[in-house]
């Protein structure tokens, strides 16, 4: 396995590719890896021939007030991982070759608007930055994204394709631990309290899910999860929505393809999860 460090060296190393007919496959991470980000591996070693991972926390989404300092990070076990798991190349850019003097900025309208947008408005206007210059190193056929994330995964669908990238952005299912909860970069955060109060937010989803009948009102289903969730004392709730999947606007009646999405705070650790209905 390849470990590269400088944009230079890494279009090099895709150069050796080109001409051959062989598939490439990308899963761009920041690191501090789970099953879930192996999972994701795991289905582009299966699909590609070559895949290539980032491990960038990448600075440009995260606001001020948030933990770029913190966010947790071991790369010689990510290294290890990655190699076990048959991974072709690692890219561990340097933020100040990836952003020296940035002007330019990749940003999408709407999509970006409801749900994490609200909290965090800057944020996908990195991630969407970002992707696209990992995009232009490594030139993949298939990107790889988890649903966890999901808001993530249809602001990258709908971006890379009105920015016509040749690429196919690929969905996987949430990976969770045995007690439901989603398996996250940001859980080692929780103290134990908060840890096991946790897998209630997952709890209340699988019952909101089980629960929803076409034709119901939205606001019913947010109504009985936040209840379910706030049960929790520890949790405090960011969001709870319901949203179209085509442009992530919220809905009122469930009527078609719908992504149920919240966002939680455990103390100061703020937790993803969703399901998709209808799909
Ligand atoms: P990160 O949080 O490291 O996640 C990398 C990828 O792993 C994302 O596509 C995310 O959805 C996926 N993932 C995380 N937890 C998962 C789980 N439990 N099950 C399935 N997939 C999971 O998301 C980012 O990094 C960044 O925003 C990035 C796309 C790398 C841009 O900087």
């Amino acid at each position: 396995m390849k470990t590269i460090k400088t944009v230079k060296e890494l279009r090099e190393y895709r150069k050796t590719f080109d001409g051959k007919g062989v598939s490439i496959g990308f899963v761009p991470t920041m690191g501090y890896l789970h099953d879930g980000h192996m999972a994701l591996v795991d289905a582009s070693v299966k699909a590609n021939d070559i895949t290539f991972v980032s491990i960038f926390v990448n600075p440009t989404q995260f606001a001020p007030n948030e933990d770029l300092e913190s966010y947790p990070r071991d790369l010689d076990r990510d290294l290890k991982l990655c190699e076990e798991h048959g991974v072709d190349c690692v890219f561990t850019p340097d933020p100040d070759e990836m952003y020296q003097n940035q002007k330019t900025y990749v940003t999408i309208e709407d999509l970006g608007a409801h749900l994490c947008g609200k909290s965090r408005p800057t944020h996908f206007r990195g991630v969407l930055t970002v992707l696209t210059k990992l995009f232009h190193f490594t030139r993949p056929d298939r990107a790889y994204f988890g649903k966890k994330d999901a808001q993530q995964y249809f602001i990258v669908k709908k971006g890379m394709k009105d920015l016509n990238f040749d690429l196919e952005i690929c969905p996987v299912d949430t990976v969770r631990e045995a007690d439901g909860l989603a398996t996250s970069s940001r859980n080692v955060y929780l103290s134990e309290e908060e840890r096991k109060a946790a897998p209630i937010i997952h709890q209340a989803l699988e019952h909101g899910e089980a629960s929803i009948v076409k034709g119901m009102k939205a606001q019913d289903l947010i109504d009985q999860i936040t209840k379910e969730i706030e049960s929790e004392p520890l949790a405090k709730i960011d969001y709870v929505s319901v949203v179209d999947q085509e442009d992530l606007a919220p809905v009122e009646v469930i009527d078609g393809p719908v992504l149920v999405a919240v966002a939680v705070f455990f103390g100061k650790t703020r937790l993803l999860d969703n399901f998709f209905y209808g799909e």
